[in-house]
């Protein structure tokens, strides 16, 4: 496996990041900018990222944009192929996620919020994924990142869409990386817990353990380096999710459903 800061040939080193246009992605796009890489960033906003292409060119890379919105994955798809038929692309990071709750006072999310929620933080991903892997195994290297949450150990009473869907992207990560290993293609899932991005900073009350997006960034462009399966972050999460494990699921709920959680609207 060529080491991934480093081009296996005269092109530049190719980071394609979903999720380039804010927090988590963004600081990634700059993490890995630098000269002979080039970083192909997505998102929604045209102006973020435009403003992060800026940045991550002040650091001798080259970059491109490209605005689109990921519940429509067929175009999603097209437009992964498009991207890697004209330069090879070395690393995926899928990181574009919804972090959506249910409407205060409501019982669920809306319909709507778990069909978006589930088509950006899952079924997206998972097929863009997959292409790059099959891309990736005819040519014997690269790397894909997948961007799951702790949240998918647990079960949120106010954001079922939210765990249910980083729970099913945990779990193909997982078996991904299992079928992908044997042909040199990494595929690494990060679970992080709070981290000081846009996403988090919509929540009202604590963020325990809050994790800056530059440190984020840092552990996570180490794990994949390392083509490790599973990053779990800050370490406090991993004894909560050892404790989901053992504590009878009744009880877990109740805890579950006292939680006052509550979310600013997209500002
Ligand atoms: N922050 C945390 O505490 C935390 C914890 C655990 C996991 N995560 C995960 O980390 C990842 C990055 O989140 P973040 O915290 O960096 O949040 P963020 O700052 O809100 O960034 C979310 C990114 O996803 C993109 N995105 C959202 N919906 C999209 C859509 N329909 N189509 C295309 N792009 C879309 C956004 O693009 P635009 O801004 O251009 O719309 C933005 O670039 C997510 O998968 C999230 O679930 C975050």
């Amino acid at each position: 496996m060529p080491d991934a800061s480093v081009s296996p040939s005269n092109a530049p080193f190719h980071v394609l990041i979903t999720g380039g246009s804010s927090g988590i992605g963004a600081a990634l796009a700059l993490q890995y900018a630098r000269p002979g890489t080039h970083l192909t960033l997505w998102g929604r906003n045209a102006a973020r990222l435009q403003d992060v292409a800026a940045q991550v060119i002040r650091r001798g890379a080259s970059a491109e944009i490209l605005s689109l919105d990921l519940c429509r994955t067929d175009d999603a798809l097209a437009a992964l192929r498009k991207a890697d038929d004209a330069r090879q692309i070395d690393i995926l990071i899928l990181g574009a996620g919804l972090g959506d709750i249910r409407p205060e006072g409501a019982l669920t999310e809306t319909a709507e919020q778990v069909r978006d929620i589930s088509l950006v933080n899952f079924t997206t991903p998972a097929t863009l994924a997959t292409e790059m892997a099959s891309r990736m195994a005819a040519r014997k290297a690269g790397r894909i990142a997948l961007i799951g949450s702790v949240a998918a150990f647990h079960d949120l009473p106010v954001a079922t869409a939210y765990s249910g869907s980083k729970a099913g992207l945990a779990r193909f990560s997982t078996a991904l990386h299992a079928a992908m290993t044997p042909h040199h293609v990494s595929v690494t899932l990060i679970s992080p817990g709070y981290v000081d991005t846009p996403m988090s900073q919509r929540l009202e009350g604590a963020r325990p353990f809050l994790v800056s997006t530059r440190r984020a960034a840092r552990m996570i462009t180490r794990a994949i380096g390392q083509g490790r399966a599973h990053l779990l972050f800050p370490w406090p999460f991993a004894i909560a999710r050892f404790l989901e494990m053992i504590v009878p699921r009744a009880i877990v709920h109740r805890l579950l459903r006292t939680a006052e959680v509550k979310q600013r609207p997209v500002s």
